[in-house]
């Protein structure tokens, strides 16, 4: 099967599929505060269609699948998913994206069942500021679902951090980071807060990584890491004083979408090419209708051409997400 390639020569390496819209935490940047029609039960994506559209993907020899949400964990039997998928194709390479709350309780499960990688989205690790941007008091819990997922093995864990003005960009904050960091072996990302629909980004807000990389230099060395992966959106630095890596995501100042490998199944099915257009492809109502995979695969093409160069400018004034777009909860990480 020749690879997917879309029209500016990127081949897709990545599917990122997601469970569910459900969270059990209430990040502000990711859902509107007055909450959000939750996709109805029988909409979402049984196990069996995700599978099959795992082996549709496969075939066009991508190796590489993250699952997503809304909160992954709060989808009912997800250990079973995992299990189902590494069984049928054990040289996946599975990741979860994930707030860890539910890690405590599931890690030695996960582990079992086969996922490889984990990202854990961990913003600030002061309780208080954890309290007042997710709306939930659990920054206990995820630190131990972070302690017991290291116990259980998982070697590969980067925790992802949306840079924030007001949370998380000070040295203090950062060097927090650093200890967790170090505590741990894990290697920290920071993402610029990107504007979705619902996520006033009209106050923006965001901080740009060179700033961060002021203030970690203020307090240590930042050193550029060769580039390992092409396809990585993330470029990587290492602290030469305490040796931890960093890693900068830089969505906004700097357009991340020509190392882009991506595609993304929400939680309902549909395919969509690209995280900052609101084009999408129903590929549930092929599952559902007793297409062949052809037509699957038919569909897949289409959305793929549709993928952008690159997404909009954010750092235009005059730009806003669409208001009739998806949530960030409900596209998925
Ligand atoms: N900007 C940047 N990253 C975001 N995420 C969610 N919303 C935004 C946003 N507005 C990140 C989360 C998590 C992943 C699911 O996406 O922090 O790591
Ligand atoms: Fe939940 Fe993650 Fe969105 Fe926060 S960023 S509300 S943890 S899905």
């Amino acid at each position: 099967m020749p690879a997917l390639e879309d029209r500016h020569g990127r081949v897709i390496g990545n599917v990122r599929i997601s469970l569910t819209d459900r969270c059990n935490l209430r990040c502000e940047y990711c859902m509107p505060i007055q909450g959000i029609d939750w996709i109805e039960r029988d909409e979402i994506l049984t196990f069996e269609e995700i599978l099959r559209l795992v082996s549709i993907f496969y075939r066009y020899d991508i190796k590489k699948f993250r699952l997503t949400g809304g909160e992954p964990l709060v989808r009912k039997d997800v250990v079973d998913l995992i299990r189902m998928i590494k069984t049928t194709f054990p040289d996946i390479i599975l990741s979860m994206t994930t707030n860890a709350v539910y890690l405590e309780e599931l890690a030695q499960d996960l582990k079992i069942a086969g996922l490889d990688r984990l990202n854990i989205s961990l913003d600030t690790l002061d309780h208080k500021t954890f309290e007042n941007l997710t709306k939930r008091d659990q920054l206990s819990a995820v630190l131990k679902g972070i302690a017991k997922a290291r116990e259980v093995g998982f070697d590969d864990i980067k925790i992802n951090a949306v840079s924030i003005a007001t949370l998380n960009a000070d040295e203090k904050s950062l060097q927090q980071f650093v200890d967790l960091a170090k505590e741990y072996r894990l290697e920290i990302r920071f993402i610029e807060l990107m504007p979705f629909s619902g996520n006033n980004w009209k106050d923006g807000g965001f901080i740009a990584s060179k700033t961060l990389r002021d203030v970690f230099n203020s307090f240590d060395t930042l050193e550029v890491l060769p580039m390992v992966d092409k396809s990585s959106t993330s470029t990587s630095w290492k602290l030469k004083e305490s040796g931890v890596k960093i890693g900068f995501i830089s969505s906004v100042t700097e357009t991340f979408c020509s190392a882009c490998d991506r595609m993304r199944i929400t939680a309902d099915g549909k395919l969509r090419p690209c995280l900052h257009s609101k084009r999408e492809y129903d590929i549930r109502e092929l599952l559902r209708d007793g297409s062949e995979d052809n037509i699957i695969e038919e569909l897949i093409r289409k959305g793929l051409s549709e993928k952008w160069a690159e997404h909009p400018d954010f750092t235009k004034i005059t730009y806003l997400p669409p208001v009739d777009d998806r949530e960030m909860i409900r596209i998925g990480g």
